[in-house]
């Protein structure tokens, strides 16, 4: 990636190097600062500190090792390192609860612990704290307070967009830049470190938004939120279009043409998982509720509930294929991440359907790309192969749940002489089913006749 240099190269500090953090200190290195990722995981701290990526993500190890190499980016996780830096930003985890639907900031809370004594005023500089972690309505306000007592201080909320598969893309090209900020009258001084920090993105005229923190907040939250709702939508239609032979491709397809709609986000399938919508929707039910809007935001559970009945909807289809009872029968699962170019599973809609045929007795055999040493950590009974060929062998019935280009361009001729039954669930609409019709096989799609 060639990024522009900035002119203004400061000391950074990102707390918390999960996905967004190591990322985000990894661009910002490439843009030209001078970055310390900070994090408490060891063994996250020696990965990163050798340049290597923890994680899959396409681009990331590049600008990463990079970036080491070069001098400027360093992880640590002694919080005396960070002394003298210009700019904080908090990239920490906000799962949700244990209990109920709520988000846990108890990161945020120890990481603010942690830095806050070593914050001091620095000769008239302004000392810049930027949140980028996903938290409720009026965190943001109530942090202020907390670091208002210390002399030079400042904090920004500066919600993080990244999806990922585009992280580094999406760190250094975003759609918009989002500042929230607090009503004072020397605010244009906070906004124009942070300015300064994103000086190359901004000479690309990427567009910047001021507003007060609660705004910045919630569009964090609503942004995943509304995108949770879309899909949601599109998942009730297709369960129409099954019952009446309508197709939802082409639902989806001609809707997406009017531009207030537009067609992203209308893909039909298992459903939405991963580390942000699923909690961030729940999060924000559960703070509306908190703020008297509970009725107002009752559909986000119905969106909800669309979104995990869509795994529901796929075991009684497996049940179905192969004659009621799934006790000993042979299942793949083709992708167990929660959506391409990942190996994340959390909240993978995949996984899950994956584990339920387990939990009924079938044998399962899962293959992913990329996840499976994240599977095999935390379910090590759960049988896996490394290639599709190997996995495919022998199965009964083949569901493809997370559309890798690897399983969308499986030749059906092939893959029909490797299984036992030809019957395959394409739960992410991705095949073309007459093709593989040709080739003698059961086929069934979401929402598609
Ligand atoms: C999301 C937001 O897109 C991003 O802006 C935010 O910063 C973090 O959360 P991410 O979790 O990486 O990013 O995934 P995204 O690409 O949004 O996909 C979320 C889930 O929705 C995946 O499981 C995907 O398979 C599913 N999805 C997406 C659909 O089922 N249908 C679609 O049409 C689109």
């Amino acid at each position: 990636m060639n990024e522009t240099e900035t002119a203004t190269p400061l000391k950074i500090s990102v707390i918390g190097c999960g996905y967004l953090g190591a990322v985000h200190a990894s661009a910002m290195a490439e843009i030209g600062h001078t970055v310390f990722g900070l994090d408490v995981d060891k063994e996250r701290i020696n990965t990163l500190s050798r340049g290597v990526a923890p994680f899959h993500e396409p681009g990331f190890n590049e600008v990463l090792s990079r970036n080491v190499g070069r001098g400027n980016l360093a992880f640590t996780m002694d919080y005396d390192d960070l002394a003298n830096c210009d700019v904080h930003f908090l990239a920490l985890g906000t799962p949700q609860r244990d209990e109920g639907l709520g988000a846990d900031l108890s990161y945020i809370d120890s990481a603010l612990s942690a830095l806050t004594p070593g914050l001091h005023a620095r000769g008239g500089r302004t000392t810049l704290v930027v949140g980028k972690s996903t938290v409720p309505v009026g965190t943001a306000r109530h942090i202020d307070e907390r670091l208002s007592t210390i002399p030079g201080v400042k904090l920004i909320w500066n919600p993080e967009f990244l999806r990922e598969g585009f992280a580094v893309e999406d760190t250094l090209s975003p759609d918009r830049l989002v500042y929230g900020v607090a009503d004072t009258e020397d605010a244009e001084k906070e906004i124009a470190v942070l300015d300064a920090v994103y000086e190359s993105l901004l000479d690309k005229d990427i567009p910047r938004r001021v507003y007060n923190f609660e705004s910045a907040e919630l569009v964090k939250v609503s942004a995943n939120s509304f995108l949770a709702t879309k899909i949601s939508f599109i998942n009730a239609v297709s369960e129409l279009c099954d019952i009446t032979g309508a197709d939802v491709t082409h639902v989806a397809e001609a809707i997406g043409m009017d531009d207030r709609i537009g067609s992203k986000f209308l893909r039909a399938g298992i459903g939405f998982g991963g580390g942000c919508l699923p909690k961030d929707l729940r999060g924000l039910i559960s703070r509306a509720g908190e703020l008297g809007a509970v009725d107002s935001f009752a559909f986000l559970r119905d969106i909800d509930a669309i979104n995990t009945g869509r795994r529901d909807y796929v075991l009684r289809l497996a049940r179905r294929l192969l004659g009621g009872d799934l006790e000993g029968r042979r299942i793949t699962v083709l992708g167990v991440a929660f959506k391409p170019d990942t190996d994340d599973v959390r909240d993978s809609p995949a996984l899950d359907i994956a584990l339920r045929l387990f939990a009924e007795g079938a044998h399962v055999t899962i293959t992913d790309p990329a996840s499976l040493e994240n599977v095999r950590k935390r379910y090590p009974s759960m049988r896996s192969k490394e290639s599709a060929q190997e996995a495919l062998r022998d199965a009964e019935l083949v569901l493809l749940l997370t559309e890798w280009n690897e399983y969308k361009n499986l030749d059906p001729v092939a893959t029909g002489e490797i299984v036992s039954r030809k019957a395959i669930v394409d739960g992410r609409n991705v095949l073309d089913l007459a093709r593989w019709r040709g080739a003698g096989w059961e086929t069934v799609a979401l929402g598609r006749p």
